[in-house]
């Protein structure tokens, strides 16, 4: 069984997706333990599925290292195999990045290398992209600059704001990250091999 941790900062809809995808008694992984770096709205699922959370706020460390050693330090009990970051909203110092590599990934919404960064949809919108997509990625000291362990494709459609086609594109990132999270746990995807492309 892979422990997790998982780190949000927001709903935390895809939390709540890879939540219920661990019910499946046949789900290899577990999440025992999850993170933010403020009071998350995420937090409530949580609290429906009965796991632990914990918090290091951003604002009540002097500057991005202290606060990332504190983020190790609680994350350090619960020992997990895998940290996913899912809506997590802040910027992983280098040494945490490090610590953690290369048992840490992260969803995109975006078809990387394309439009990384927080902003991606509606970056992909206001660039008028026809397509833009959602990726699994390993995490790395750059901003979304991993290597690529899943990607799919998803059109931008006539009239989509950034809701909509967020909305959608978080749909294809649930799905990649149930797999990717199966993969490593059962063995047919090894990150220590996943080398940068
Ligand atoms: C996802 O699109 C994730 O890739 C991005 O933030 C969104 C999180 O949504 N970094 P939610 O909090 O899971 O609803």
């Amino acid at each position: 069984m892979l422990n997790l941790v998982v780190l949000i900062s927001g709903g935390g809809s895809n939390l709540r997706a890879l939540l219920e995808a661990t019910r499946n008694p046949d789900f290899p992984a577990r999440i025992v333990a999850i993170g933010a770096d403020r009071e998350a709205e995420g937090f409530s699922h949580a609290e429906a599925f009965g796991v632990p959370i914990f918090t290091v706020p951003f604002s009540s460390y002097p500057d991005r290292d202290a606060w990332g050693a504190a983020l190790l330090e609680a994350m350090e009990p619960w020992k997990a195999d895998l940290v996913v970051l899912s809506g997590f909203m802040r910027l992983l110092p280098g040494a945490v990045a490090q610590a953690l590599s290369p048992h840490c990934i992260n969803t995109h919404p975006a078809y990387l290398p394309e439009f990384p960064g927080a902003h991606a949809v509606r970056d992909a919108i206001r660039a008028g992209a026809t397509r833009s997509g959602a990726s699994v990625i390993v995490v790395d000291d750059g901003v979304d600059t991993g290597p690529i362990l899943a990607q799919e494709r998803v059109p931008v459609l006539a009239g989509d704001g950034e809701a909509e086609l967020h909305d959608r594109i978080k749909m294809v990132e649930r799905r990649l990250l149930e797999q990717v999270v199966r993969d490593i746990a059962e063995g047919t995807l090894d990150l220590e091999k996943v080398s940068t492309p």
